[in-house]
């Protein structure tokens, strides 16, 4: 008589029908290992339902043989936590193909959509109804709302708009036993009690797996200012930054810092991409956004631009003339994870501190990394508008990737502690997943580690959901 776990494959394919449980090398491929080709597992299967209560269903079976799931959208995450470990013992629950967009409520500019649908795709279902969905990534095209919520992501528009969790009202999710708990409810005042939602929404797939969430939307914006300025280090970045802030008010939509060595790495891979101010240590790049039709809003921005420069902020600025021009300098922007995922492995980062500490904390850190790694390249760029670096260093000219790579606990004590030591974080948007374990157990106070156990063990007691990710 076979054993539960072997047979768990048989009652999956019962449930999804056999085209939707992958098993032969080759078609679980591409779940099994990260877009960064930095973790690779294996898995008992991938299977793939189309609905909440087949998702149920899946937890349920998985449930009664003791199979554990690794939760998975369009694994792009940053940290390995959607990936399978090596036992082969594990299922991967793929969620791409619960890509319904339930419905639109554009009078309560609220919209439902299932955890498959990609970000891109929800954004543009509310753009064809005249809102926005705010959240902006590199990677949207692939991401998937429930990988969006399950990370929190953060992305380019956050200064303005906030994380993954300020723009959902309600989410649906199954539990660990493979219960449903609909919790779908579209309203933006609801003190009944603890947030569940906001429990799940982070929780990298340890805790529940969201099935569909009601987003947020906001009037789309009729107008739209891109802008490059070059500043001579990140002080100047920061004091452009509060001086747009001033002048601009909450139509400042993104600020992202952009080095001068990831901007030439990113045109390095993409040599048709634009170099209009050239030559300078640092950038930021601006987005500028009002819901009302206003012409005037380009002339606002090169006066603040005009005035900043002039006071010796920033040294040069230049305003995207057309769409087109707009899209190249965020390919700019957008491109520099892919451009460094070609360039080989590099030990990344993603901090955040307070803004006001931003400047002493880059010049601290890369006078530390210099002493101890001499020549190691950084590429630093990110979300300056939320406090939010990348922060990667990369092997010294002449030293071989993996070697260096074996030095990564070193690196990450050198930058981590600095983060520490200014109040900071050292997972801004991208989660912990199996990247950041070791550096979430040494940082974060035993209290809160105890507290986070608990809740896990309240909601998954048998260890079932997405093991060995997080904590
Ligand atoms: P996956 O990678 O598939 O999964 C991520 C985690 O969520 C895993 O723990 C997985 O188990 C869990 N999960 C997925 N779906 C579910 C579900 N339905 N229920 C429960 N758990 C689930 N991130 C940012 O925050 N900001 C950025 O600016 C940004 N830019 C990026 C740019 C590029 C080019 C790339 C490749 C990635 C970028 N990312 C960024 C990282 C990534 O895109 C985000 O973390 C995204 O939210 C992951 O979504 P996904 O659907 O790919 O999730
Ligand atoms: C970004 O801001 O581009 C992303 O978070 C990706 C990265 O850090 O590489
Ligand atoms: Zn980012």
């Amino acid at each position: 008589m076979p054993n539960a776990a072997a047979t768990v494959v048989s009652r999956l394919r019962a449930i999804v029908g056999d085209a939707n449980v992958l098993t032969a090398p080759a078609d679980v491929e591409a779940y099994v290992n990260d877009w960064r080709g930095r973790y690779h597992g294996t898995t008992r299967a991938v299977v793939r339902p189309a609905t909440t209560q087949q998702v149920s269903e899946v937890m349920t079976a998985c449930a009664d043989a003791s199979v554990a799931l690794v939760p998975q959208g369009g694994n792009t995450g940053m940290c390995g936590a959607a990936t399978p470990d090596a036992s082969g013992e594990e299922v991967v629950l793929s969620l791409a193909r619960m890509r319904a967009i339930r419905g639109l409520d554009a009078a309560n500019a609220t919209i439902t959509a299932e955890a498959g649908v990609t970000l891109a795709a929800v954004q543009e279902a509310a753009a064809q109804a005249g809102l926005l969905f705010p959240l902006s990534l590199g990677s949207e095209g692939s991401c998937t709302i429930g990988g969006n919520l399950s990370t929190n992501a953060g992305g380019t528009a956050v200064l303005r708009y906030g994380n993954a969790r300020d723009l959902v009202l309600g989410i649906e999710v199954v539990l660990a036993d493979g219960r449903i708990w609909n919790g779908l409810r579209a309203l933006r005042k609801d003190n009944t009690g603890y947030d569940l939602k906001q429990l799940f929404i982070g929780s990298e797939g340890t805790l529940g797996i969201v099935t569909a969430a009601v987003l947020k939307l906001f009037a789309a914006p009729r107008t739209r200012v891109t802008a490059l300025a070059a500043v001579v280090d990140v002080s100047h970045a920061v004091a452009l930054l509060r001086a747009m802030k001033q002048a601009l008010g909450d139509r400042l939509v993104g600020f992202e810092l952009v080095s001068g060595v990831a901007l030439q790495l990113s045109r390095k891979h993409h040599p048709d991409l634009p170099d209009p101010l050239p030559g300078h240590p640092w950038y930021a790049l601006l987005q500028i956004d009002d819901s009302a039709s206003d012409a005037k809003l380009a002339a606002l921005v090169e006066g603040a631009l005009a005035e900043a420069v002039g006071g010796g902020v920033a040294v040069d600025a230049t305003i995207a003339q057309s769409h087109e021009q707009a899209q190249r300098l965020w390919a700019l922007r957008d491109n520099i994870s892919e451009a460094q995922r070609r360039e080989g492995p590099n030990i990344k980062h993603d901090i955040s501190v307070p803004i006001s500490a931003i400047p002493a904390f880059v010049d601290d850190t890369a006078a530390a990394i210099a002493d101890a790694f001499a020549g190691a390249q950084l590429v630093v760029f990110g979300h300056l508008g939320d406090g939010n670096l990348h922060y990667n260093v990369a092997a010294p000219p002449g030293v071989e990737a993996q070697s260096f790579l074996s030095r990564t606990r070193q690196v990450n004590r050198l930058v981590h502690d600095r983060v520490v030591a200014a109040g900071g974080s050292i997972s801004a948007e991208h989660g912990i997943g199996q990247l950041k374990r070791e550096e979430l157990a040494h940082y974060k106070a035993p209290l809160e580690l105890e507290l986070m156990r608990r809740v896990k063990a309240a909601l998954d007691p048998r260890g079932l959901l997405n093991p060995g990710k997080v904590l």
